[in-house]
């Protein structure tokens, strides 16, 4: 009877138009029809990826598209330095380690950015190191690394830059071009609004450079085969993609088209800000450092008192709201708002009020309409969302 808002960093719901999308008939992946379809999704992708280069879609969750970057340029004993802040950058060192790379980890705080200055060093001390991973938004802790500023350092260093945007493109700014971004990852059940099962990965002349010597130890994620079956016209992929969630990716990518990258940001900035107003005006502490936070996913610590249970579990079954809980060592102890996708005002809005029953069910001292009161003021405040 009722559907279930989903607040959580994704996957995200997706518009009617996408799901209708999907439910074309399959064609054939290897006719002129498909290879339309592909070029048409790998040039917006390319645009929303903000590059000039070629870009490809994998049939794989994000995950997929992380180890397609590392598992491409890293033989056995190369030296990786992997930015570890959460689970996501954790993530980028076991890949790492799955491909024979040796890592150096700059460990970050979890609710933490990476200081740049931290990668200046490292880079600095050992010339032999091939690239960088990091991830921009950590959606386990709900920061956003400073892309821009760890990119303006690696720059000066014989190393590849890579990114992990998968919970951030579309979402908050990515410039792959900008920012002197290597390869560059994204999944599709996020800001993106698609389901789940596709991934996208971009890779820079000099990061072919390094893919084309590497004797890669991966089959499906050969991207030198990606390469040779986009580079046909039109472009195929080297194995049978998801026709249908190729279909739903390009009406996806349609609608930030049509939305405009610019103003999707904005609307996903908007988001973060009202959500953070709104918690802490009910008195809750946010995770991250608020210098760093993310624009696509609040961490907010659990309040004395509350159960994880008891909270996420009463705006499921109450509200039908979900929310994230904390991951790792953060479970119960924090939970997480996602407002990415195609979340607006109305979601922030109606999670918020939810949010204030909740806890004063559960016996928190708040007084109901402060949060949302912050949330209305920080769009009020605001001429376009
Ligand atoms: C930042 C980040 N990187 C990578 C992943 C992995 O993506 P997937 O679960 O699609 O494999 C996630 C998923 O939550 C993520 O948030």
């Amino acid at each position: 009877m009722y559907e279930t808002l989903l607040m959580i960093p994704g996957p995200t719901r997706v518009a009617p138009r996408v799901l209708k999308a999907m439910s074309e008939n399959i064609v054939n992946h290897r006719s002129a029809l498909f290879g339309e379809i592909l070029k048409d999704t790998n040039e917006m992708m390319s645009e929303v990826f903000q590059t000039e280069n070629d870009s490809y879609l994998i049939t794989g969750s994000g995950t997929a598209a992380m180890e397609a970057a590392v598992g491409n340029i890293v033989e056995k004993g190369d030296k990786v330095l992997n930015i570890v802040g959460g689970k996501f950058g954790e993530r980028f060192m076991q890949i790492t380690e799955a491909h024979g790379g040796s890592p150096t980890e700059l460990s970050v705080e979890w609710g933490h950015a990476v200081n740049p200055e931290d990668v200046k060093y490292i880079l600095e001390e050992d010339e032999d190191i091939k690239a960088v991973t990091i991830v921009h938004n950590e959606t386990s802790t709900g920061v956003a690394n400073p892309i821009a500023e760890v990119g303006k350092v690696v720059k000066d260093y014989d190393a590849l830059y890579v990114v992990d945007t998968v919970s951030s493109l579309g979402g908050d700014d990515v410039f792959v071009d900008g920012y002197g971004i290597d390869i560059c990852v994204t999944g599709s059940q996020k800001c993106l609004a698609a389901p789940p099962g596709m991934a996208a990965i971009t890779l820079s002349d000099d990061a072919w450079n390094v893919v084309d010597k590497t004797e890669t130890s991966t089959y499906y994620l050969n991207m030198k085969k990606y390469k040779k079956s986009g580079d046909k016209v039109p472009p195929e992929t080297p194995y049978t993609p998801s026709v249908s969630l190729m279909y739903a990716m390009r009406e996806a990518l349609n609608i930030i088209m049509e939305e405009g990258l610019e103003q999707r940001v904005i609307r996903h900035k908007m988001a973060a800000k009202a959500t953070r107003a709104g918690v802490k005006a009910l008195g809750l502490e946010l995770f991250a450092e608020e210098s760093a936070a993310s624009n696509t996913v609040t961490a907010i610590k659990m309040p004395e008192g509350v159960t994880d249970k008891d909270m996420r579990g009463t705006m499921r079954n109450k509200y039908h709201i979900e929310l994230a809980g904390g991951q790792d060592h953060l479970k119960g102890n924090v939970f997480r708002i996602g407002h990415m996708g195609n979340i607006t005002h109305r979601e922030i809005l109606t999670t918020m009020s939810a949010l204030e029953m909740t806890l004063k069910e559960l016996g928190f001292d708040i007084t109901l309409g402060e949060g949302v009161a912050a949330v209305a003021d920080t769009y009020l405040g605001c001429e376009s969302f």
